[in-house]
């Protein structure tokens, strides 16, 4: 544990040098100090949906038949997020977050990513099937001022992918600081629908983000051992990197792809009128039928796309309502502070003129492919664990670590298991801490077949990648392995909520030939 956090100063250092270049005298850090606390006062109480809502631009491409390539430069910025106040930030080909990357099913896509970071950096494909050493996570590790060039045929349905900042225990913090972007793939099924899709009309990208500030006007990250138990929160929600904004809608109907790309943050959204929406796809596709919902649930990692129909003429607020004590219990909750307070996301105002832009959803259907007669090569039992209050000072003494999975924090070095290529295997995922964790795994899309032998929601019948675990809760996994092998080169299975993932409660897997 001492190892644990001298590592982890060591760590806050090193990413101060590497992003600070902002060393500002505290004349002017007091003067900064009020410009902030003036723009929050505004921001937050007296016009928050003041900014208007920004369209991530859509990354240029070459295209050469079926190739598709990219190039992307990672680099430091500024970003206003409040008038007059400068935030030192990280992007791919901009100041802060990334272009949408937009490809096809079937295509080849290629990338030369460039690094002008002054630390390590890495670009992973989150949701991608594609081979080990093209995955971009920690092992992928582009070193200051080299590029990395990963090459892969995109294999898996249409849906909203995204990639990130992957980094050994800096995953966190580059994340933070906008490492991240949205990576659309359409195919024969996304253009048969008659769904909208007029990008940045009706077909919109959403990042949601939780972000807090110092008073210099910097990102406040990861200032305090809770921020590293429960996760990184912030009391600012930004959207496609903008403050709370107001969309005014082009179409009536609108499609829009929430991303929760937060560190921590799990969102129980709605809006503020209650109205139903459909969600039509998942993590990893389309679901096999829309879902009405008027609440969605939504963790560090997943996407759902839904439908908005704003046909009504009036406007609504997106936000994220508090869950009660579901999932965690009220003494904790209170405990642990923050994580579950109604927080407003976005306004959307109705566009003026009418247009009723209908679609049939009760003709929608999607099929998923039928595994249901595919052998189960093996089971697994995954425990997720965090130590907190007595726990971790029993831990200490034990030597057991603050973040694990089945009682063991990620070593590099160490493959936890090998799975076989093509094989089909049930995991049992575990919780036995008192915060939710949203697991991921890289290079599969799954199912999930039960939730404590409940049966699962429908907002959950499709493909997914990252999935929540409660406190005390049993879920259970289908989970495929069909198309890469690699025997040398690991995948990461881990909690998405980053401050875990950098501390260890991540592991990793080949796969046999
Ligand atoms: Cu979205 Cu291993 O990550
Ligand atoms: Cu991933
Ligand atoms: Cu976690």
């Amino acid at each position: 544990m001492a190892n644990y956090s001298a590592q982890t100063d060591r760590r806050n250092v090193l990413q101060k040098l590497a992003i600070g270049g902002t060393i500002v005298a505290s004349g002017t850090l007091a003067f900064t100090g009020r410009l902030l606390e003036e723009a929050y006062a505004t921001g937050h109480t007296r016009n928050p949906y003041s900014r208007p809502f920004v369209v991530p631009p859509l990354a240029s491409a070459t295209r050469n038949g079926n190739r598709l390539h990219f190039a992307l430069d990672i680099r430091q910025g500024s970003t206003r997020f409040y008038e007059g106040i400068d935030t030192p930030t990280l992007g791919v080909n901009g100041d802060y977050l990334g272009p949408v990357l937009r490809a096809r099913k079937g295509d080849r896509v290629s990338f030369t990513v460039n690094s002008h970071l002054r630390q390590d950096a890495t670009l992973h494909w989150h949701g991608l099937k594609l081979p080990a050493r093209m995955d971009g996570g920690p092992h992928q590790v582009i070193r200051p001022g080299t590029s990395w060039s990963p090459e892969f045929k995109l294999i898996q349905p249409a849906a909203s992918y995204w990639y990130h900042a992957h980094t050994h225990q800096l995953t966190g913090f580059q994340v933070y600081h906008g490492l991240a972007g949205m990576f659309i793939v359409d195919d024969e099924v996304s253009d048969s629908l008659g769904l909208p899709d007029e990008y940045g009309v009706d077909d919109l990208p959403v990042v949601i983000q939780d972000r807090a500030f110092n008073r210099d006007g910097s990102f406040r990250y990861v200032s305090s051992m809770h921020d590293r138990m429960r996760g990184m929160l912030g009391d600012t929600i930004l959207v496609n990197g903008v403050v709370t904004p107001t969309l005014s809608a082009k179409r009536s109907l609108l499609r829009l792809r929430l991303l929760n790309g937060s560190n921590a943050r799990i969102y129980n959204l709605e809006f503020s009128d209650q109205r139903p929406f459909t969600m039509i796809a998942g993590d990893g596709g389309f679901l096999p039928r829309p879902a009405v919902l008027e609440s969605l649930r939504l963790a560090p990692g997943e996407r759902a796309e839904v439908l908005l129909d704003l046909s009504d003429g009036k406007e609504v607020v997106l936000r994220s309502q508090p869950t009660g004590s579901a999932g965690m219990p009220g003494m904790m909750s209170m405990m642990m502070g923050g994580g579950n307070e109604r927080l407003g996301i976005m306004r959307i105002v109705p566009p003026s003129g009418k247009d009723h832009n209908k679609i049939d959803l009760a003709r929608m259907h999607v099929d998923l492919p039928d595994w249901s007669d595919k052998p189960i090569m093996q089971r697994r039992k995954l425990t997720l664990d965090m130590l907190m209050g007595p726990r971790m000072m029993m831990g200490r003494v034990a030597g057991t670590p603050p973040f694990s999975i089945n009682g063991q924090a990620l070593d590099m070095d160490v493959i936890n298991f090998s799975v076989r290529k093509s094989s089909f295997e049930i995991w049992e995922l575990g919780n036995n801490s008192v915060l939710a964790h949203p697991f991921h795994i890289h290079n599969t899309q799954f199912r999930v077949l039960a939730r404590s032998d409940r049966p699962i929601p429908p907002h959950e019948s499709g493909l997914k990648d990252t999935v929540i675990i409660d406190p005390g809760e049993r879920v259970r996994l289908l989970v495929p392995f069909p198309d890469y092998a690699d025997e040398q080169n690991p995948y990461m299975y881990h909690c998405h909520i980053l401050e875990h993932e950098d501390g260890g409660m991540m592991g990793q897997f080949t796969v046999k030939a």
